[in-house]
């Protein structure tokens, strides 16, 4: 077993209040936050991209995910090529958001879209500057952990400040869905998942759900 996976089991830890991504849901975009179980109506090609895409992500038990990323200084072509691979990689995940350190580069870049049709937002370098005292649990996903949903508690309000990808400041209130996949991302940079934001009996749950899917790998 690896360290991480010991790790987890133990308990829980940080307070980077931070947040997740939730895997998908194209048949029905405003799940919140979504299954990582592949919807059974998903059409043949989706879910073949879709595969292609989860075997480029990390998967739990892969240390790269436990590690805390460092600040990105150089706002180049490489860094705008980054953000728009893994904006692809993230849609063909059905995901709503994605963390540098899923695709094992680790710097604090990340990316979503809570809104299918919307602009792909990429955060460099952010910070959680202030959170609202009210908070909300709701089910999430993530791209790394597939077939676990675990609750998570999480502020609703959140301001974050950040860097674009040309290295420009940029500021962002963001509630409910949105607030919650910045905070998941945000997590994912420093090495949190969201095992370690949920109860004892569901981060049991979904370590048995994680190993049964491993050996069966
Ligand atoms: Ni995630």
């Amino acid at each position: 077993m690896s360290p991480d996976s010991v790790y987890t089991e133990t308990d829980p830890q940080p307070e980077a209040a931070t947040e997740h991504e939730h895997t998908p849901a194209e048949p029905e975009p405003e799940a919140g936050v979504e299954p990582e179980r592949e919807p059974p109506e998903l059409d043949p090609e989706t879910a073949a991209r879709r595969d292609a895409a989860l075997a480029q992500i990390r998967s739990f038990g892969d240390p790269v995910l436990r590690t805390r990323a460092r600040p990105i200084e150089r706002f180049d072509d490489a860094l705008r090529d980054e953000v728009a691979r893994m904006g692809l990689l993230m849609d063909d995940a059905l995901g709503v958001g994605l963390a540098a350190t899923q695709v094992g580069v680790v710097h604090r870049l990340l990316v979503y879209r809570v809104q299918q049709q919307g602009a792909l937002a990429a955060l460099i370098n952010p910070e959680v500057e202030w959170s609202g005292r009210e908070t909300e649990s709701m089910e999430e996903g993530c791209l790394s952990l597939p077939g676990v949903l675990v609750d998570v508690d999480r502020p609703i309000y959140v301001r974050v400040r950040a860097l674009n990808e040309f290295g420009e400041p940029i500021m962002i209130e963001a509630s409910g869905l949105e607030a919650r996949v910045i905070q998941h991302e945000i997590d994912h940079l420093d090495g949190v998942l969201i095992l370690d934001r949920t109860s004892r009996e569901q981060r049991k749950e979904a370590m048995r759900v994680l190993r049964e899917a491993q050996q069966a790998a």
